[in-house]
């Protein structure tokens, strides 16, 4: 089969699309004919070595798939063949990646894709809306009526955050890098749209909060967070939640923090048990089945670009191109 896969990590031309073998599968597995497989800044770090990890010799890379099953193990019950289903969390602890033509994934890491739900978009959403789900929720605690911020909201996580903080009849505040995904942030239901190049973002934030209320529950997608900024916008009882920026050491205000009971959670999807992720993404087939949730694609590829992917998701998530609006999602 085709897929995209390294010897060893290093820049994107490590990556090489050729000719490996159909994984076999292992009795709690299901195997999956790739329709459609998304990109995310992880994918990129653990090729690059950023991130380290135990990875299997002749990696292949990727975690978000979206698929057909093409058989299953023995204990395997609940999927059957020609079903359609999605699902993350590969290519990471020693399993292996996804951007390949099949992919033989645990059955504790995949989910049924709903009708009218394509492949690319079920892809786009699978780590990014599983993201989402568990910060605002499983961490963070949302409740309807409240006020979220989120930086990036045309973003990978963003776009989710956007549209699922939406569903949970949230206010939605957040910001973007041009005026065109400031309407694309509206149409996928942010209440309030920052444009981060052209006004200066603490301050716009800051209004927002004097004329309506503070921010009950800010998703950080910056890998740079300012608490100097954040806390002192946050409401009583707000949550910060902190999920990127792995390098980051910024200054931290302790008195406005401890004197309104705020709470500051870190998370990271992966740590989150199958049944935890299993949970999220129950709630995304919903919101997907009934187009509350339509993950946010902003560039199709083949699966023989998978080098040109990372390039393009590396120049975005790292280097702040501003050329790409939500996900990259690749087809075999
Ligand atoms: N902890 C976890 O489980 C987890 C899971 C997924 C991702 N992450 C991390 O979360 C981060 C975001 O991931 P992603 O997939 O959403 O990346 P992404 O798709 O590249 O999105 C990054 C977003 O940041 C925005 N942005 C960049 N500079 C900004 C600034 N100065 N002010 C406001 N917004 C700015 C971009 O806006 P414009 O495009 O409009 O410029 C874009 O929307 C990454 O660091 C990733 O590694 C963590």
């Amino acid at each position: 089969m085709k897929a995209a896969f390294i010897d060893d990590t290093g820049p994107v031309t490590n990556i090489c699309v050729g000719s490996v073998d159909v994984p076999a599968v292992q009795p709690r597995q299901v195997l999956v004919r790739t329709g459609a497989v998304a990109v995310n800044p992880i994918d990129t770090y653990v090729r690059s070595g950023n991130v380290k990890l135990e990875l299997p010799a002749r990696y292949i890379v990727g975690c978000d798939i979206a698929g057909t099953v093409e058989s299953v193990g023995a204990d395997v019950s609940g999927f059957s063949v020609g079903q359609r289903v999605w699902g993350s969390n590969q290519g990471l602890f020693g399993r292996q990646g996804t951007f390949a033509e099949f992919a033989a994934i645990d059955q504790c890491w995949l989910y049924p894709t709903p009708d009218g739900v394509g492949d690319e978009d079920a892809a786009a959403g699978a780590l990014t809306g599983i993201t989402a789900h568990l910060g605002l929720h499983l961490h963070g605690g949302l409740q309807q009526g409240e006020v979220v911020f989120v930086n990036g909201g045309t973003g990978g996580v963003g776009s989710a955050v956007v549209q699922l903080a939406r569903a949970a009849g949230a206010t939605v505040v957040t910001t973007v890098g041009s005026e065109l995904k400031r309407q694309t942030a509206l149409q996928l239901g942010a209440d309030h749209v920052i444009n981060y190049r052209e006004e200066d973002a603490a301050t716009a934030i800051s209004n927002f909060v004097a004329e309506h209320r503070p921010i009950n529950l800010w998703f950080e997608t910056l890998r740079s967070p300012s608490p100097d900024v954040t806390i002192p916008l946050l409401a009583k009882r707000g949550r910060y939640v902190l999920m990127a920026g792995r390098d980051a050491r910024p200054e931290f205000p302790v008195g406005p923090f401890y004197v309104n009971d705020l709470r500051a959670i870190g998370f990271a999807m992966f740590n989150a048990s199958a049944e935890e992720q299993r949970m999220a993404a129950d709630d995304l087939n919903s919101l997907m089945a009934d187009g509350q949730l339509r993950p946010l694609i902003g560039k199709r590829l083949s699966l023989d670009d998978a080098a040109s992917a990372h390039q393009l998701q590396e120049e975005n998530t790292l280097m702040g191109a501003g050329t790409l609006s939500g996900k990259i999602v690749l087809t075999p």
